[in-house]
């Protein structure tokens, strides 16, 4: 049986891990996949989790199953991190999941019960995986205009006319910070336009929070949520633990959907419940228990906010500092748009062919499309980006 099937190429993102890894030559330099490192290009677990953890072990007393939906104080807590009370509890159907990838997974079967024809548009371009994971789940994708490559900015009046044309009913996934891969957000006066756009049309935002307080701040950073979640009667919102609380492994995430009123909220919930149970029947817990005791929690949650400030304040730093070197190895060669893109990514502008030179001639490493993850950077090894981009421009 298993003759019939091809041997696939390695996954754009996840395939570079082990390529890195495998590469013996010094320097080397990773700046693909989208996990924080310090500047010591390491991603170690947040003290505030390692504390959590540790109480976790102690008071513990069972693990014994919770349920598909998972705990309700990290769904809680979740969900007022995320709409601030802009919603009315009884609206909103919470599930804890395994990651952003689980919710966004969830949300796909959901919505392919309620509306198996609905299309789902995307930002063009859009995180790499969203395609395959939700055109996996039997999903219609289509783009709409987000990024223009040469301005290197939003082109957000072509964004407008694009969701302008939208189908009404259709559901429109939108970044709610630090845009993978582009870095480019819209600022909150656009946000209102846009979702002026949705209301009009009819639209039903589906948003994804992967990166909340890695942009400006654990509240702006939901802007966008918070205002279309007081203007329409419907949206989906997925989020991921990964990158803010750095519990990449551990799977934690949470999805949100709003709905017309409570007895709507109780379909959509035993919905979402069949559709964990008939995938993975439950999430894994450990990571939303470290979660739900961190926010619950006044102290633990103050310390954590100030991690996260360090880890944003880091990456904004690395941004300037690459921008700078740039500016000297590469000069002629605008790279402003660095200092204006937010969080982890953002496009150098490079062809696939001078991605694979950076790679093979100069050991570094980012995914074809030319996204960098900032993190990367530090200032022992800014100096060898920017002179082997320059070489290859
Ligand atoms: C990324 O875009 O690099 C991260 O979100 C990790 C992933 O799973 O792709």
């Amino acid at each position: 049986m298993f003759d019939s099937l091809n041997l696939l190429p390695p996954d754009a993102i996840i395939g570079l891990i082990a390529e890195y890894r495998n590469d013996p030559r010094e320097p080397k330099v990773d700046l693909g996949i989208g996990v924080y490192r310090n500047a010591a290009g390491e991603t170690p677990v947040l003290d505030v989790v390692k504390r959590a953890e540790r109480r976790l072990v102690d008071t513990q007393l069972t693990k014994s199953y919770i349920g598909s939906a998972g705990p309700a104080d990290f769904n809680e807590a979740m969900r007022d991190l995320t709409f601030a009370g802009t919603v009315a509890n009884d609206r909103v159907a919470m599930l804890q999941t395994p990651g952003g990838s689980g919710s966004l997974r969830v949300a796909a079967g959901v919505i392919l019960r309620a509306r198996p024809d609905a299309t789902i548009w995307a930002s063009d371009p859009t995180w790499a995986n969203h395609v395959p994971l939700l055109g996996g789940a039997g999903l219609d994708l289509q783009p709409y205009t987000y990024y223009d490559a040469e301005k290197k900015a939003l082109n957000f009046d072509g964004m407008l006319e694009s969701l302008r044309e939208i189908p009404k009913g259709d559901i429109v996934l939108l970044h709610t910070c630090c845009h993978n891969p582009t870095g480019i957000d819209p600022d909150e006066a656009q946000w209102r336009a846009i979702a002026d756009v949705l209301v009009e049309r009819g639209l039903i935002p589906f948003v994804d929070v992967a990166y909340q307080g890695f942009a400006a701040d654990l509240d702006a950073d939901a802007f966008v949520i918070r205002e279309l979640a007081g203007r329409v009667p419907e949206m989906i919102v997925a989020n991921s633990c990964s990158k803010n609380f750095g519990l990449y492994r551990d799977r934690v995430g949470a999805l949100f959907v709003v709905t017309g009123d409570s007895s709507a909220r109780d379909a959509v919930q035993s919905q979402a419940n069949n559709v964990v149970r008939t995938i993975y029947s439950m999430p894994p817990d450990h990571g939303a228990a470290v979660v739900a005791m961190i926010l619950n929690d006044d102290t633990l949650r103050a310390d954590w906010i100030e991690e996260l400030t360090g880890m944003r304040e880091r990456l904004r730093e690395m941004r300037q500092l690459l921008h700078d070197a740039l500016l000297e190895e590469a000069p002629g060669h605008d790279f402003s748009h660095l200092v204006r893109a937010k969080g982890m990514f953002c496009f150098l502008g490079l062809s696939p062919e001078q991605v694979s030179r950076l790679k093979k001639d100069h050991a570094v490493y980012m995914v074809d499309s030319s996204r960098i993850n900032i993190a990367g950077i530090s200032p022992d090894n800014v100096g060898h980006i920017a002179r082997s981009v320059a070489t290859v421009l």
